[in-house]
């Protein structure tokens, strides 16, 4: 099976919403465990789906309203993993967020998170600057953007979403 077996559909159903919260739970990244009302809320939520209709995956564009939105809650099942799915469920989010009139896209990520940063840069996603993170962990989080409007003020708008985080070194 690869990535053209899979679908990549809106989450629509409050069921499909609590399979979804149920694979990010699982997550193995050790991740914070996931606030359920905040992903409930978000602007939009992403499932991949086999042909049989199994989840495999899911990603969202985190609460919010505005121009700039926030990619968030990626995961894909381990056994479903290095087939482009992250990419497809990545891809679609930035389709999404267009119709949507989000003209900046931002996601940050935790600097050992290699897999997580190859596939937003395949996205077309570019690195912003790296800062310390906010939790005082010690952990150095990557910060980066996509813009998907001509003449959006990349630096003001990073600058004023990082606030007074301190820049890793
Ligand atoms: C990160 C994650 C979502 C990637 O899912 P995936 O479907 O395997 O990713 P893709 O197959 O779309 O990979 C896209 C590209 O990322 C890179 N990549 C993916 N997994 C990788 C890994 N383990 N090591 C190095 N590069 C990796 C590859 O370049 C890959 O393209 P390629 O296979 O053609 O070389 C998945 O590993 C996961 O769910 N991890 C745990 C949760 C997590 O870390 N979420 C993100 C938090 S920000």
């Amino acid at each position: 099976m690869n990535h053209n077996d899979i679908q990549f559909v809106l989450c629509q159903s409050a069921a499909e919403l609590a399979a979804a919260a149920a694979l990010i739970d699982q997550r193995d990244d050790n991740a914070h465990p996931l606030d359920h009302q905040a992903f409930a809320q978000s602007r939009a939520v992403i499932l991949a789906k086999t042909l049989e209709g199994e989840m495999v995956g899911c990603a969202a564009i985190k609460a919010g309203s505005g121009p700039v939105g926030e990619l968030g809650y990626l995961v894909v099942s381990p056994l479903y993993r290095r087939r482009g799915i992250a990419q497809g469920l990545t891809l679609k989010r930035i389709e999404v967020a267009k119709t949507q009139g989000i003209a900046l896209l931002f996601a940050t990520i935790r600097d050992e998170n290699n897999a997580s940063r190859v596939n937003l840069l395949k996205a077309g996603f570019h690195f912003w600057r790296n800062y310390l993170s906010i939790r005082g962990t010690g952990n150095t989080v990557g910060w980066y953007y996509l813009a998907l409007q001509e003449s959006v003020d990349i630096d003001g708008i990073m600058q004023s979403l990082v606030g007074d985080r301190v820049p890793a070194p």
